[in-house]
């Protein structure tokens, strides 16, 4: 199966994983590590949809999924590597009913190939592929300006870890500060042009790894906050911004928190 056939292949996924999602009103949830950390069944059953899809592709499949993670040691480089949030914003699914996303990224030897972020309440499947540009429902996102921080609303993810003073520049820097406490939607916003850049200091691999390839396909800054691009097969902080957004942050994200802070 080349890459093409492989795109065509994941996108035939997405009316599934809507159905899945909005058919079942009636779900358990469960708490993880604590009262904000929720796992509902429609999660999981999503999780299982979507892994379901990939062990049926030819060859050895590595999965690394949110809902199944097991914190084995992955090989970065592996031939088909998968990385998956089946509900990324679970607490906005519960809570709101919308502003939440399915994100699905495809590795092959160490590079991202292909990335998906499905905004499932808006019908939103945004699309990358490397060399090809990122996509919104197959219409190729225009090119965006290199915003500066006094010109940009930026999105922060405001988890419990955050350094206030960290957060007290961006507000007193920044034209505004946003959040849609969904990794995805609010890293689509950078990707769109809306956000100037979204801070968040500490995600699984699930939470950013779209964003590399995006990323890339549209000329913006990814790291984590020392600059350095992250394991992704690893939790860690990561920022995406315009470049000119990232030079005017990155001296005060460097001491934000340690890349160690997050665990799952
Ligand atoms: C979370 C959301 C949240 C972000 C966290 C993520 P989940 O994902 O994206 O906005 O602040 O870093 O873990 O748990 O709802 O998939
Ligand atoms: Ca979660
Ligand atoms: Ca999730
Ligand atoms: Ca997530």
């Amino acid at each position: 199966m080349n890459i093409d056939q492989l795109d065509q292949e994941v996108k035939s996924w997405f009316p599934e994983i809507k159905d899945l999602i909005q058919e079942n009103t009636n779900y358990k949830t469960k708490e993880k590590r604590d009262f904000r950390d929720l796992a509902t069944e429609i999660d999981i059953a999503v999780q299982e949809l979507i892994e379901d899809h990939i062990k049926q592709l030819p060859g050895k499949q590595v999965i690394i999924g949110e809902e199944t993670y097991g914190q084995t040691e992955v090989d970065p480089e592996a031939s088909h590597l998968w990385i998956v949030d089946p509900i990324d914003g679970t607490a906005n699914f519960v809570k709101q009913k919308e502003n939440y996303a399915t994100m699905i990224t495809y590795f092959s030897h160490g590079q991202a190939k292909l990335a998906y972020i499905y905004d499932v309440f808006r019908d939103e499947l945004y699309s990358a592929s490397l060399g090809g540009g990122v996509y919104c429902n197959g219409m190729r996102l225009d090119p965006i300006p290199d915003l500066n921080l006094r010109e940009s609303l930026i999105g922060i993810s405001p988890q419990h870890n955050i350094k206030r003073d960290y957060f007290y520049y961006i507000a007193e820097n920044a034209f505004d500060i946003r959040n849609y406490g969904c990794s995805s939607l609010d890293g689509i916003s950078v990707i769109k042009g809306q956000y100037g850049a979204f801070v968040n200091p500490g995600g699984g691999p699930w939470d950013y790894a779209p964003f590399i390839l995006m990323a890339q396909e549209m000329g913006l800054h990814f790291s984590n906050f020392s600059n350095q691009m992250p394991d992704y097969t690893k939790p860690s902080n990561f920022i995406i911004a315009s470049p000119a957004c990232f030079s005017e942050l990155e001296s005060h994200i460097k001491s934000y928190t340690d890349t160690g802070n997050y665990s799952i």
